[in-house]
């Protein structure tokens, strides 16, 4: 069955190691299946509910198109934009907060986290900022969604959204409820110095995340200061509880090989992590510096890629065009 992809990654700089194997890899994917139709979408309106400087949010907007392609989406087959330039998912995410009951905002752990202790002083942006992803994904009838672990409660609520609109206003079908794709093996990659903390853009520590731009001297260096235990690496995946840096790098490993826990540690069962991080090093070069040169190489060609950005929201504009048209007449607009 075909399948309507969409995703969104913000464009707050550092793309890294997580936000690789937790999404774009799998956006790849789908984008390589001839079935499906995809959108991926550098959410710049997420990205202002946290204050960003002007000028490097404008060069992250392009650093993080120049990570799709690079990473392999394929322009001509799939659509790149940037939020902002769609003004329908603005539209439909004041409509949608309008029939979101604050309840089920009050639970969206990602908020908590994000405020942290002075919730007074978090933008109400980022209280709602669910509700404008669910916009983002409802707009385009999308079926499946593809992301990390961390926004599996965003997509819950989405889900819900869709089924209340469609219920309180009788319009049976008419938004799509869609189905996340999340990574079964590993969709969490945690921090390279601490293995109980998400792998994140916004970490202090540059050595605690391998940044998709990295050089390859830095890659190796990482991880060879990556954290692990005294203990040999263990031979079945029960043994790796409560070992989260082990977990980690194995993690690390399996998921970007393209194979199971299992057999990464029957490869390197009784072996020390020297071994590993050896091989694991090896094999970041190999995909993430591709990656890398090329991200680089695009990034100097500014035209191009404001060309993909303004033709990719040609195309979003004209399906989420139609859909909010339908929106405000049900809702009696
Ligand atoms: P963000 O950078 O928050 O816009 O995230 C973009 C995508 O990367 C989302 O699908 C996230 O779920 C995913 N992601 C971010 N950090 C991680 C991580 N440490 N492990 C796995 N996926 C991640
Ligand atoms: N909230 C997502 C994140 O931080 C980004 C995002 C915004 C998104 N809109 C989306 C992801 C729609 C999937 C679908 O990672």
């Amino acid at each position: 069955m075909s399948k309507k992809i969409f995703s969104g990654v913000q464009p707050t700089g550092n793309l890294h190691l997580g936000n690789y194997l937790g999404a774009i890899k799998n956006f790849v994917d789908l984008n390589n299946d001839k079935e499906n139709e995809c959108i991926f979408c550098v959410v710049d309106l997420h990205a202002i509910t946290v204050k960003q400087d002007k000028d490097k949010l404008r060069q992250n907007i392009r650093e993080t198109a120049a990570t799709f392609i690079a990473s392999g989406i394929d322009p001509d087959k799939s659509i790149i934009f940037n939020q902002s330039k769609v003004h329908a998912h603005s539209e439909g995410s004041w409509i949608l907060s309008c029939m979101s009951p604050m309840g089920w905002l009050n639970r969206m752990t990602q908020f908590k986290e994000k405020a942290g202790k002075d919730k007074e002083k978090a933008s109400v942006g980022l209280y709602i900022y669910p509700v404008l992803m669910a916009s983002d994904i409802l707009l385009y009838d999308t079926t499946h969604v593809p992301v990390g672990e961390d926004q599996k409660q965003h997509l819950e609520l989405t889900r819900d959204i869709a089924h209340k609109f469609n219920k309180d206003f009788n319009a049976e079908d008419f938004f799509k409820v869609p189905e996340p794709l999340i990574n079964k093996n590993f969709s969490r990659i945690m921090s390279l110095k601490d293995g109980l903390k998400k792998m994140s853009k916004s970490d202090p520590s540059d050595l605690s995340r391998i940044n998709l731009t990295d050089s390859k001297d830095k890659i190796i260096n990482k991880i060879k200061k990556a954290k692990t235990d005294s203990l040999p690496i263990p031979n079945e995946e029960q043994k790796l509880k409560d070992r989260p840096e082990a977990q980690n790098l194995i993690g690390i490993y399996s998921s970007i090989s393209n194979q199971t826990l299992d057999k990464t540690l029957y490869e390197f069962g009784g072996k020390n992590f020297s071994d590993l991080k050896n091989q694991l090093a090896e094999i970041l070069l190999n995909k993430i510096s591709p990656i890398s040169d090329e991200i680089k190489k695009l990034i100097n060609n500014q035209d191009y890629l404001d060309k993909i950005l303004i033709e990719g929201a040609a195309k979003a504009n004209e399906i989420a065009r139609k859909k909010i048209t339908e929106m405000q007449k049900i809702i009696g607009f």
